[in-house]
């Protein structure tokens, strides 16, 4: 097969990479929306998807050239076409199109959750590999849920956020705190120099059956301690006890909600000992080393891809692409995407 292109733009990352067959990135490029969006305090649909328009033609352009590529001498065309925000997703697909029209190339409508589970079997990232079947916990902005992944295109939902996704609520308690957006990393610099014992926030769903998570509770009485403190602005050390007491919970509760999960797999896999964090919170050390702790207990592999690789990226659309062109899987260019399209 030849070199493949992939195109990301569900949410507010411009993306695109072209990878070899044998899952080599020839090229990539990615172009954070956050300036655009940070004063709005989150992701706006229409700037998200007027920004995608603005950047991608010149930017796939860009990355097929450094590859040393043409546009014929492209194999194939993968674009995130779901979940998403739609009018990027609209950008995103469309492109891909029109390229695959114009040069006579198969397109791929990617599960943009599909993609975050394959990144683990990029080649060169795990020694030997990562074989089906394996666990994945997808903790982003906009999911969080335990997923058995037994193939391409065959996914089982084990469990998943009963309210907010764990990125959205690291989001919200940042805003809380006064930090800005998004939420997650400033918070998790924060947290560095609190204590993470001062205040005992909930665990939610804590040893409860299934892996369901929930993140309200934890939210709410991080809302409540800040409403209990003096008016004005937080004292710093408050400010960062309050991050490092959020985080550990957190923590805590994807710890057991991890641990669940590996036992329900291993139900319906005895032979499954491979757990692979993916999504924006992935990048959270903290978690990552609680997450590790776990699996080792419980006989599985922690695999963790590089932060670059966890947020929203091109590099996985276009492998994406690759798993399923090798299947013979591919789209009818009148794929619509889907704003909801669960795994
Ligand atoms: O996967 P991602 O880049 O985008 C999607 O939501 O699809 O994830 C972004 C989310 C944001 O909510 C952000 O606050 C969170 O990941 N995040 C973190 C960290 N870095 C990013 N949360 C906790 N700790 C971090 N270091
Ligand atoms: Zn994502």
């Amino acid at each position: 097969m030849r070199p493949v292109l992939g195109i990301e733009s569900s949410c507010d990352e411009t993306a695109s990479a072209v990878l070899n067959a044998e899952g080599r990135v020839l090229a990539e490029a990615v172009l954070s929306q956050e300036r655009e969006h940070a004063p709005y305090g989150g992701v706006v649909p229409e700037i998200a998807a007027r920004a995608h328009l603005a950047v991608l033609p010149d930017q796939v352009r860009r990355v097929i050239a450094h590859a040393g590529l043409g546009f014929d001498e492209l194999g194939g065309v993968a674009a995130s076409a779901g979940p998403g925000l739609i009018g990027g997703l609209i950008v995103g697909s469309q492109l891909a199109k029109g390229i695959a029209i114009a040069y006579g190339l198969p397109f791929v409508a990617v599960n943009h959750l599909e993609a975050h589970a394959l990144t683990a079997r990029l080649p060169g990232l795990v020694e030997g590999g990562v074989a089906f079947p394996y666990l994945l916990l997808l903790v982003s902005g906009g999911h969080c849920q335990c997923v058995a992944v037994e193939g391409v295109g065959q996914h089982v939902r084990l469990g998943s956020t009963l309210d907010d996704a764990v990125g959205e609520a690291f989001d919200k308690v940042a805003k809380l705190l006064g930090l800005g957006w998004p939420g997650g990393p400033v918070l998790e610099r924060l947290a560095a120099d609190g204590d993470p014992r001062r205040y005992a926030f909930p665990r939610p769903l804590l040893g409860r059956a299934g892996c369901d998570f929930s993140f309200s509770g934890l939210k709410t009485a991080v809302a409540h301690e800040v409403a209990r403190q003096d008016a004005g602005a937080l004292p710093v050390q408050v400010a960062a006890d309050i991050a490092a007491c959020f985080q550990c919970a957190v923590a805590d509760v994807l710890a057991d909600r991890a641990t669940h999960a590996m036992a329900m797999m291993r139900d319906g896999a005895p032979d499954a000992h491979v757990l692979v964090v993916a999504g924006g919170v992935a990048a959270n050390t903290t978690i990552r080393a609680a997450l590790a702790a776990v699996a080792e207990q419980h006989g599985f592999m922690l695999v963790a891809p590089p932060v670059r690789l966890c947020t929203d990226n091109a590099v996985m659309v276009a492998w994406t692409g690759i798993e399923r062109l090798r299947l013979g899987l591919a789209n009818e260019l009148d794929f619509a995407p889907r704003p909801r399209w669960p795994l």
